[in-house]
């Protein structure tokens, strides 16, 4: 639902969509091969780095623990990327053609197809056969897209495009990172740019007015859907792969950590957007500090 101060807003978008469509074919260098100097994500954003046992860590083992991890959150995306083009589908199956939600919509949901395909490319280019999403996983988000309402349903869609912004940004700007990946998070974060502007727009008919009880449901549905995406980056398959000695106590650790740096380096956006519509108050805020160590 579209304020009518924003329709204008909204056809830019579609306008924008149409006339500058980013197609993965194109836009990537995909003839482009890894040189060994060249790393998979940028330091900081490994999930192990800055604990100790990183430091144990061979320079090789290092870089492949980039590779499988950006691998495995480049497939959280494009799995939680398909859930919402589960709902996008059938939230446009009551929608007219004509209207302009419709029109939006569906340029979204052709986007976040191409995404996915584009991130399942990626991995296989980098080699890697990611861990599946855990059993709980999967029975919370068919859950989810089945008993919530759309506004929550947008909610949890943007909350999750949010941080997968926040990699996608700081992939991009590292030039020691192998090229065709840093295209694929500028690709990424052009368009989740434009995604996440229609959604605010759409969301703000059901934040403008919220209540108490609404709005912090709200904020404990972003919380439980960043909570829900940072669950799925660290893996234990992935310190198999790259033959670590103890794999449950590096897993562990690295879970452990990814939470710290996360809670400090990449909830920004997110806590404006709870902000923006009053969500934070005594039940929201010390389970943002519990479960994503955001300071808030
Ligand atoms: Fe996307
Ligand atoms: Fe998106």
């Amino acid at each position: 639902m579209i304020a009518s101060e924003d329709i204008q807003k909204v056809e830019k978008l579609i306008k924008l969509s149409d006339s500058e469509p980013l197609i993965p074919e194109e836009f990537i260098p995909w003839h482009i091969e890894e040189r060994s100097e060249e790393k998979f994500m940028p330091d900081h954003l490994v999930s192990l780095e800055g604990h100790a046992l990183y430091d144990q860590l061979t320079a090789l083992q290092k870089r492949e623990l980039a590779r499988y991890e950006v691998a495995q959150v480049m497939h959280s995306y494009a799995w939680s990327e398909g859930l919402a083009c589960h709902f996008f589908n059938s939230h446009l199956l009551k929608l007219s053609p004509t209207s302009l939600e419709y029109r939006y919509l569906i340029k979204e949901t052709i986007e976040e197809f191409r995404h996915q395909d584009m991130f399942a490319k990626m991995i296989r280019k980098l080699d890697v056969e990611p861990a599946r999403p855990s059993w709980t996983h999967k029975v919370l988000s068919s859950m989810h897209v089945r008993i919530f309402p759309p506004s929550i349903l947008f909610m949890s869609v943007l909350a999750i495009e949010l941080v997968t912004d926040v990699y996608g940004k700081k992939i991009r700007q590292d030039d020691t990172v192998f090229e065709p990946l840093r295209k694929v998070s500028e690709l990424h974060h052009i368009e989740e740019g434009r995604h996440i502007h229609y959604t605010k727009l759409w969301l703000k008919h059901y934040t403008e007015n919220a209540g108490f009880v609404k709005r912090t449901f709200y904020g404990f549905i972003v919380m439980a859907n960043i909570l829900f995406m940072r669950t799925m980056y660290v893996r234990k398959r992935t310190f198999q792969k790259i033959g670590a000695k103890e794999v449950a106590l590096y897993t562990r650790c690295a879970r452990e950590n990814l939470k710290k740096k996360f809670g400090e380096n990449c909830l920004n956006s997110a806590i404006a957007l709870v902000d923006s519509f009053d969500g934070f108050n005594f039940i929201t805020k010390p389970l943002w500090r519990t479960f994503l160590n955001a300071k808030v």
